[in-house]
């Protein structure tokens, strides 16, 4: 029914040993955010002209092994004529793509939201794979707060994600299956271990139920972290042992690569706490990330669009992947972040 074989060799090869995803997915609506922070205009042609920057840098295909598009980037094309997915697998990298249309308030539930975007989308995901993409995202948020989430939230995401699951792999594309609980707010890691772990386990047990095949998936969740606003923040160390103790009671050891999302932590504290799990030594999965802000955020500074700034851009792009492909070996060390700086 799937293609089994190659959903397998395409998870695999998203997280291939030192290699992680870039996510470069941001909606028209989060780009500008993004842009906002750098004063400048966002329009098709600077979204554009990034977008490329980030495709074009040279050597980053050691370290980036997939990066997921948006609906317009992946219809864009580089300065040269050539589409911009055909620019990332000309380099061995496999183009991706966003399919959900945005989570949407839950009727009924308060300050709760599920993912909308199942209507029309095996249409959809046929004309992205013609279009060149090989695995599709699909972004569940779970917001923690006083009475939330509630198991209905949390089932309503997890089916959802689940169809959309088993839609991708009938299209031949591997789903990341992403439901991420949210770190605004104030609660503590013991809160956000038990609701990642109350969250993960609805998500498998959904995938089950829609025959979908583990192998050929990948999952990108949150990693076990006190909210932002948390009087206290647990270490490095702290998060990376929370995080691992309920990946392995709810992630079946079919499932190739857990690939995390940065959601808010620094670049640096995002490295730092994937390095400390690989640290921790072998994992049933491979352990990768799947990072927009944590491998953007210092690309935009250095960049701000201006051209004459591109290469200082992309020399911070190649140093943020190379010291994440590190951290995939638990090799990644502060003295790394000194020896690249940039020059100014
Ligand atoms: P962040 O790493 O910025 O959380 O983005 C990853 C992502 O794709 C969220 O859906």
């Amino acid at each position: 029914m799937f293609p089994k074989a190659e959903l397998e060799a395409t998870a695999r090869a998203l997280v291939a040993p030192g290699k992680g995803i870039l996510a470069a997915d941001e909606s028209t609506g989060t780009i500008k955010k993004r842009f906002d922070t750098i004063h400048l205009e966002s329009t098709p042609e600077t979204r554009r002209a990034y977008r490329e920057l980030l495709f074009t840098t040279d050597g980053v295909e050691e370290f980036i092994s997939g990066v997921i598009l948006y609906d317009e980037t992946i219809r864009q094309q580089a300065q040269d004529g050539t589409p911009l997915p055909q620019v990332l697998s000309r380099r061995g990298i496999i183009p991706g793509i966003k399919v959900d249309k945005g989570a949407k308030d839950l009727a009924g539930f308060p300050g709760e939201k599920v993912t909308e975007g199942l209507d029309g989308l095996r249409e959809r995901l046929a004309e992205y794979r013609e279009l060149g993409a090989r695995f599709a995202k699909w972004r569940a948020v779970i917001d923690i707060g006083d009475g939330i989430p509630t198991r209905t939230c949390i089932m309503a995401n997890a089916h959802a994600l689940a169809r959309y699951a088993a839609l991708c792999q009938e299209a031949g594309l591997v789903p990341i299956v992403e439901p991420e609980v949210l770190m605004d707010g104030s609660h503590d890691i013991e809160r956000c271990a038990e609701v990642t772990e109350a969250t993960l386990r609805a998500v498998f047990g959904e995938l089950y139920e829609a025959r979908v095949y583990l192998e050929g998936t990948l999952l990108k969740p949150n990693m076990v972290i006190a909210g932002k606003k948390c009087p206290r923040q647990a270490s490095t160390q702290e998060v990376a042992e929370a995080t691992v103790r309920i990946l392995r009671r709810a992630v079946p050891a079919a499932v190739p690569g857990i690939v995390f999302l940065s959601g808010g932590q620094s670049p640096v504290q995002a490295t730092e706490n994937l390095n400390a799990m690989n640290a921790m030594g072998s994992h049933p999965w491979e352990l990768s990330f799947s990072y927009g802000r944590a491998l953007q955020e210092p690309v935009l500074q250095a960049w701000r669009g201006d051209p004459a700034n591109v290469a200082a851009a992309q020399q911070a792009f190649y140093h943020r992947a190379r010291c994440n492909s590190a951290a995939r070996y638990g090799k990644y060390t502060p003295a790394m972040e000194e020896a690249a700086a940039p020059v100014a």
